[in-house]
């Protein structure tokens, strides 16, 4: 993708927090991550993908972005507002697909095509077949509206919007190189309350797939097992900072939920392996805030028989000193705001 003018400044409204972050490019390509910006939200602020207290948002947003004068910026949908899938179609010209490709989506999404904007993409050519595959996005126009209306109120001018699997590619192909032809790339998204499993195989995605499940869950368990507050709960999760010392049983807690997690997760793998042909995975590359929990990459690991790192989004840029210390503690957090601000003023496709 060509593209030119000044980066966006990536916002990433997530259910657990806002995340915001800004990245200059000089002249020569040279990347610098200049700031980083966290808001937590209140419970409930954000359920099943849908915005119920926008009030706390906005309000974020204004903190977020007092005194800055860029405006413009790149947003994250919810999963929950967009389909993705891969559908196999007859060769043919791009002219004839721009034609053919709302009669396919008809065929492939369940909404009024009134109701949605379609996107694709063409990701792989089969002449020897006679087919091609295409990835097809749609996402339903209201939903889109209504995030970018909030983003509007709090004075922000919305450019782009993309889903976490795209911004976590963007970082990895940006990062890391991508993936090359012969590997097959897991990279999984594990927030608060979704994990994104997205699948690139002959360097282009394959796979993608939304799990409702995540950081929250474990939190619920410390909660339920040991009967004490969300707050609580959460803080002895993440290391018990401020609440004194973490009862003994909180390891063996998080370790259970982590367990139902990683099955999940594998499931998903599992079912990928057995429909693509795909015979092995080369390597799991793990961010989202739940990333932290060393025991998720441990068990997944162990599950898959295939290494898991946790991806560092840092790799696509320096990082100024200021921004050194806003991402302290919170890389794998930031890993989809740093994706949306890659995003340029102005993209030819
Ligand atoms: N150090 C840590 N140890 C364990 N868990 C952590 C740590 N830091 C953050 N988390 C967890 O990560 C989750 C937040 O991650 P993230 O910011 O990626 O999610 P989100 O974008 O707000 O949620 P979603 O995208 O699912 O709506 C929370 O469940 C939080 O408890
Ligand atoms: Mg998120």
């Amino acid at each position: 993708m060509a593209s030119e003018g000044k980066n966006l400044i990536g916002v990433d409204i997530g259910s657990s927090a806002i995340k915001v972050c800004e990245i200059k490019e000089g002249r020569r390509g040279v990347r610098t991550i200049t700031r980083f910006g966290y808001h937590p939200l209140p419970a409930e602020t954000i359920v099943d993908g849908h915005i119920i207290n926008s009030s706390a948002v906005v309000e974020g947003l204004e903190k977020l972005f007092a005194g800055s004068k860029r405006r413009n910026v790149a947003l994250r949908a919810s999963g929950h507002s967009v389909i993705i899938k891969k559908i196999s179609m007859p060769l043919m010209t791009a002219a004839e697909l721009s034609e053919q490709i709302n009669w396919e989506a008809e065929q492939h999404i369940p909404f009024d095509l009134d109701e949605v904007h379609v996107d694709y993409e063409v990701l792989h050519e089969r002449a020897d077949h006679g087919q091609m595959d295409v990835l097809l996005v749609a996402a339903k126009k209201e939903e889109i509206t209504d995030l970018t209306n909030l983003a509007m109120e709090a004075r922000l001018r919305p450019m782009v919007v993309d889903l976490d699997a795209f911004t976590i590619q963007n970082v990895f192909e940006a990062g890391y190189g991508g993936a090359t032809q012969d590997e097959t790339t897991v990279l999984v998204h594990c927030g608060a309350s979704t994990t994104t499993v997205n699948i690139l195989a002959d360097a282009t995605t394959a796979f993608t797939r939304d799990i409702a499940n995540g950081g929250n869950s474990i939190t619920e368990e410390i909660q339920r097992q040991l009967g004490i507050g969300r707050d609580e709960a959460e803080s002895y999760k993440c290391g018990g900072e401020g609440r004194g010392i973490v009862p003994r049983e909180v390891p063996e807690i998080v370790n259970q939920a982590v367990e139902q997690l990683a099955g999940e997760i594998q499931r998903s793998l599992d079912f990928y392996l057995a429909t693509s042909g795909d015979r092995e995975l080369s390597r799991i590359c793990l961010s989202g805030g739940t990333a932290n929990i060393q025991s998720l990459l441990d068990i997944l690991q162990e599950r898959a028989q295939v290494p898991v790192e946790a991806l560092d989004p840092t790799r696509v840029a320096d990082v100024d000193e200021k921004a050194v210390a806003e991402l302290q503690g919170r890389a794998s957090q930031a890993v989809v705001s740093i994706g949306l601000a890659l995003r340029k003023e102005r993209e030819r496709n």
